[in-house]
C-alpha cells in the first residue's frame, strides 16, 4: 500500500480503520467498565496527578474517546461529573453511546476532529485522551485547541502514548513470539490461523492493512512535553509506564494472533490477562520509580493551562 502523505489522508484512514474496528474493539483490547477498568484508569491519572485527583473535575472533554474506556470509567468512579466524548470515527461514537446507555451513564458524544474542536473557549476543566495523540497529523494545532477549550488553570492529561525507545524494545517480544508460535500452537493443539483470515479485531484483511498507517508518531518524553510547552501549558510532567507488562502483552497477543481464535483455550486467555495485571504492578512499584521514562512502552503527559 502507498504511504499516507497528507493530513487529510491520515484523518480519512483513521476514520475508516476505527469505524471497522469499533464493534469488536472492547473485546480485542480487553476493555473493562467494571472495577478492573476503573482501577486501571484511575491508576494512570493518579500517577501524574497524585492527590490532586481527589476533588475530581466538573466538565471533562475526551479526545479520540473510542468506545469510552476513559470517560465512562471516570464517570462511574465519580472523578468526572459531566463528560463530553469526541472521536473522528462515527462508528466509535456510536459504540460509545451504546456502552454509556448499557451502563446507565449520561454523556455528550460527538464526532469531532481533535484539531478543530466544536466547543466554545474555556468550556472545560479537564481535556484528556488515551492512545490518541500518536494518530494526529498536526499536533501543534491540536494542543492549541486543547488550550483554547480549557479554562485557565484547567488540566490536560494524555496517557497511553507510544514512546520511541519503548516501541523499539517491544520488537523483541513480538519477534520472539513469531519464532515460538509453531511450538506454542502444537502444545495447545491449535490450528494455524488461515493466511487470509480477518485481522485480530475481526476486520476485513484490507482494513487490517490500514492498521500500520494510522499510527503516525512515537515520542521521546521531551518531544511530548514540547507540544504542551509551545501551546503555553505550565507544570508539564511526562512519565513512563509499562515495561515488562507490555512485553508480556505483546508476546501473548502475537502468539494468539498466529492461531485460529476459536482454538485458543479460555484458560490461556485468563493466564494472559491476569499475568498482565500482576506485571503491571511490578512495573508500577519497582521499575517506574527507578528507570527513565523513555524506556517504557507508554508515556503519560499532564500539564496545566496557565
Ligand atoms: C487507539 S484508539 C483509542 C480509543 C480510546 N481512547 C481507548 O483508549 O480505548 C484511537 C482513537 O482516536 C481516534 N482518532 C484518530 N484520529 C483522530 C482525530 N484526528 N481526531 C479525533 N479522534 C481521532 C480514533 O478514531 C480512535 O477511536
Amino acid at each position: 500500500m502507498e504511504a499516507v502523505r497528507s493530513a487529510d489522508e491520515i484523518r480519512d484512514v483513521n476514520t475508516r480503520y476505527h469505524d471497522v474496528a469499533a464493534s469488536t474493539y472492547d473485546s480485542k483490547w480487553g476493555i473493562d467498565f467494571g472495577e478492573v477498568g476503573q482501577a486501571q484508569v484511575l491508576g494512570k491519572l493518579r500517577k501524574v496527578l497524585g492527590s490532586e485527583l481527589d476533588p475530581g473535575f466538573q466538565r471533562s472533554l475526551e479526545i479520540g474517546a473510542g468506545t469510552g474506556y476513559f470517560s465512562l470509567n471516570l464517570l462511574q468512579s465519580g472523578v468526572v461529573k459531566r463528560a463530553t466524548c469526541t472521536d473522528i470515527s462515527p462508528g466509535m461514537v456510536r459504540t460509545l453511546a451504546v456502552n454509556a446507555e448499557r451502563l446507565g451513564l449520561e454523556v455528550r458524544a460527538a464526532r469531532a476532529d481533535a484539531e478543530a474542536l466544536p466547543f466554545a473557549d474555556e468550556s472545560f476543566d479537564l481535556v484528556l485522551g488515551h492512545a490518541v495523540l500518536h494518530h494526529l497529523p498536526d499536533l501543534e494545532r491540536a494542543f492549541e485547541e486543547f488550550a483554547r477549550v480549557l479554562r485557565p488553570g484547567g488540566r490536560i492529561i494524555f496517557a497511553g502514548e507510544p514512546s520511541r525507545t519503548g516501541d523499539r524494545l517491544a520488537w523483541l517480544p513480538k519477534r520472539g513470539a513469531s519464532a515460538l508460535a509453531p511450538l506454542w500452537r502444537a502444545a495447545l493443539r491449535a490450528r494455524e490461523a488461515p493466511p487470509d483470515r480477518p485481522g485480530p479485531a475481526g476486520e476485513a484483511a484490507e482494513d487490517h492493512g490500514l492498521e500500520r498507517l494510522v499510527d503516525i508518531h512515537a515520542f521521546t518524553p521531551g518531544e511530548l512535553a514540547g507540544f504542551a510547552k509551545r501551546a503555553g501549558f505550565t507544570d508539564v510532567k511526562v512519565r513512563g509506564e509499562e515495561l515488562v507488562a507490555n512485553w508480556f502483552g505483546w508476546f501473548n497477543r502475537a502468539l494468539e494472533a498466529s492461531a485460529d481464535p476459536d482454538q485458543v483455550p479460555m484458560l490461556w486467555r485468563q493466564y494472559a490477562f491476569h499475568g498482565y495485571l500482576v506485571l503491571q504492578r511490578v512495573d508500577e512499584q519497582v521499575l517506574e520509580p527507578l528507570l527513565p521514562p523513555a524506556l517504557f512502552y507508554n508515556l503519560l503527559l499532564a500539564a496545566r493551562r496557565a
